[in-house]
């Protein structure tokens, strides 16, 4: 069978030059079945593990037809840092960080982003749409921009972080500021795309969103030699943990790695469906009405991607946890105190989970394990200087500096000099 959407509960297929969101018979959700005996054939003539890390390295891995369509702004090759530091505070021999902050627009979004707008060219669409908690609007506006689509965002009326609405508008898109929370918002695109289809609807819901974004586990493979033991997630709208996932076991599946990770899943306590079903052992999730976290990206109370998200979950033996706000500021400054490494707080909650998780001796001290911090810490500069020390203030002379530091007050031959 050649690759093609499939739907994940009534197993319906739609070909790949369709635009299907969801399944038309049952509603559930779509994901590219790729044909693995063509792609194991076209893997073996194409050199691709000699080509530098990059998204599009695996591009026999990703549903594009028409290489001339492929829009870049040079996404994924991201660092992954050995936190020897870190690592030895929290009690883990190997701790890594994925830092996806060194994404094009500063979060993993791009990965997908460059997919999914290539694949508009290919739909020949005009108009791309989202709703977004911040990053996904900076990613669709600036791929859109390359690409000269036009872009509509909706976005939570003062609920997104500063740098990320800057570049939803800076890079032109029409920014949509709703009364109601990123949920209200997402629902709204579903039922326009539905009723306009010359609206390409490009949050995670559309399958080759999370294609791009499998592209991380593939390079985690990479980076390693291996899969790590574990790969810890931050999740909100549940597509990324899905998507990294769906890399691995792809990988799996075509002999060219031998284990696979334990996916873990890590949600803010005011806005986490997905953990408290995996920890209740329920099918299902109950949506939170009224989600609520500092974190603001992963501010979802009803995850669209949920079942995938559970899925990977459960067949990885994995687990989720939830933290605190309090719990991911401080893993943020303690990440940058540390290691050096700025992220925005939603990416934290990786770090402060993997801290919980290893506190309650549910992970173990010599597993390997990956955190990935998925955005850049500049993206919410508020956040950062509202929990750090302020700076401080003093005349422009030498000595109220030195009283300051406490230092000895320099001979005045010097000063003067
Ligand atoms: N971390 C960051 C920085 C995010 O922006 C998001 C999602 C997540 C984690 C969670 O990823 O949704 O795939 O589980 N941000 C979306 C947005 C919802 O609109 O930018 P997920």
């Amino acid at each position: 069978m050649s690759s093609c959407l499939k739907c994940i509960n009534c197993g319906s297929t739609y070909p790949l030059h369709e635009v299907v969101y969801t399944c038309r018979k049952c509603n559930d959700l779509l994901e590219v079945e790729l044909d693995l005996q063509e792609l194991e054939k076209k893997l073996e003539i194409s050199g691709w593990k000699q080509r530098p890390l990059s998204v599009w390295k695996y591009r026999e891995f990703l549903p594009v037809f028409d290489e001339s369509k492929i829009i870049s702004l040079n996404e994924g090759g991201t660092s992954l840092y050995r936190c020897a530091n870190l690592g030895k505070r929290l009690g883990l021999r190997n701790l890594y960080v994925k830092n996806e902050g060194e994404n094009p627009t500063g979060s993993f979004k791009d990965r997908g982003m460059t997919v999914g707008i290539t694949k508009a060219m290919e739909l020949d669409m005009k108009t791309v749409l989202c709703a977004s908690t911040g990053n996904t609007s900076a990613s669709l506006a600036a791929y859109a921009a390359k690409a000269g689509l036009q872009c509509v965002v909706l976005i939570p009326f003062e609920k997104i972080a500063y740098g990320k609405l800057a570049q939803a508008m800076i890079y032109g898109a029409k920014v949509v500021q709703i009364r109601g929370n990123f949920d209200q918002a997402l629902e709204m695109v579903l039922k326009l795309s539905e009723g306009h289809g010359e609206l390409y609807l490009l949050n995670s819901i559309n399958p080759y969103r999370l294609e791009g974004q499998k592209s991380l586990a593939y390079e985690l493979c990479d980076q390693l030699g291996e899969p790590p033991d574990r790969v810890v997630v931050p999740v909100g709208n549940a597509g990324n943990i899905s998507a990294i996932w769906k890399g691995f076991t792809e990988f799996y599946k075509l002999g060219l790695i031998e284990k696979l990770p334990k996916m873990t899943g890590i949600q803010a306590e005011g806005a986490a469906p997905i953990v408290q079903a995996i920890k209740n052992g329920k099918e299902e999730i109950v949506p939170v009405d009224k989600p609520e976290t500092v974190a603001t990206a992963i501010r979802i109370g009803a995850p669209v991607s949920w079942k995938k998200a559970i899925k990977a979950i459960r067949e990885s033996k994995g687990t989720a946890e939830t933290v605190t706000d309090e719990e991911i500021l401080e893993a943020q400054k303690m990440l940058a105190r540390s290691e050096g490494l700025f992220v925005e707080p939603a990416s934290a909650s990786s770090i402060a989970g993997l801290k919980k998780l290893l506190e309650a001796g549910k992970i173990d001290e010599d597993e390997v394990v990956v955190c990935v911090t998925t955005g850049h810490g500049l993206k919410d500069p508020e956040i950062a200087i509202r929990i750090s020390e302020k700076p401080s203030e003093v005349g422009a002379e030498i000595g109220s500096i030195e009283k300051l530091l406490g230092l000895r007050p320099l001979p005045l031959a010097v000063v003067s000099r």
